[in-house]
């Protein structure tokens, strides 16, 4: 398969581009909430903080998970920002647990009890909270040295998380809109992928042998 030769960043400047990762990549939940601050975020600003949270969280998710079959297809090597960008999806889905907890439940235990009882897609959110905990707290390099073997088992959790986050997306709605209908098809081709890259990466390594014995 062709892969693409871009020009690869200093390694000097990639600590300081991983940090503008995360800076850039909390701007939008940061300016979602000084506009809810200074009303700008309509008529429904706790609906509409929340649902930004929920739907960047699920961006981040898609796009920590398209960095492998970029490296695999078109050698394109971002690997060095797939755990701040797991990490960006992580701190969006507490802000949007919290903006629950607090704005939209008021830390009302009856009133959440209540709601879960009402719309059930909220324990597939849980759900996904509970995964991505250890998936964050095991994203640094101690974690990765001492699990080994381990750590690339227990961070396959991300598949699972990824289908329950849309599928809380999808339910969350009275219709299937474009929007969830986009991250329906971006969610069975990121675990489609998953499912054929073993066979992919067989045949390149045959062809690799097979060009090396040459
Ligand atoms: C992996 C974790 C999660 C992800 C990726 C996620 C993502 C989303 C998305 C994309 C939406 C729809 C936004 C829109 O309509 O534009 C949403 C809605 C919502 N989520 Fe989550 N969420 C997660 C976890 C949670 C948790 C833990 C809770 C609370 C316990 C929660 C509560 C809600 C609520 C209340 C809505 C709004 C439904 C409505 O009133 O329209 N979510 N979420």
């Amino acid at each position: 398969m062709a892969t693409l030769a871009l020009p690869a960043l200093p390694a000097r400047y990639k600590p300081a581009s991983i940090w503008a990762l995360y800076a850039l990549g909390l701007m939008p939940g940061l300016y979602a909430f000084y506009l809810g601050i200074f009303g700008g975020l309509g008529a429904d600003p706790v609906r509409a903080f929340e649902h930004l949270l929920g739907l960047w969280a699920l961006r981040f998710l898609c796009i920590g998970l398209v960095i492998t079959p970029l490296r695999d297809l078109f050698g394109i090597n971002l690997i060095a920002y797939r755990r701040a960008l797991g990490l960006l999806a992580f701190y969006y889905v507490l802000a949007h647990f919290a903006v629950y907890l607090t704005l939209d439940r008021g830390l009302i235990l009856s009133s959440i009890a209540g709601d879960i009882l009402k719309r059930p897609y909220i324990m597939l959110g849980m759900a996904g909270l509970v995964m991505l905990i250890p998936l964050a707290l095991t994203s640094n390099q101690w974690s990765i040295r001492r699990l080994g073997q381990r750590w690339n088992k227990l961070h396959k959790l991300v598949y699972p998380v990824l289908i329950v986050a849309v599928l809380h997306y999808a339910l969350s709605l009275k219709v299937l809109d474009a929007e969830v209908s986009f991250y329906i098809v971006v969610t069975l081709l990121l675990l489609g992928y998953r499912l054929v890259r073993p066979k992919i990466m067989e045949r390149r390594r045959a062809k690799r042998m097979a060009g090396a014995a040459r």
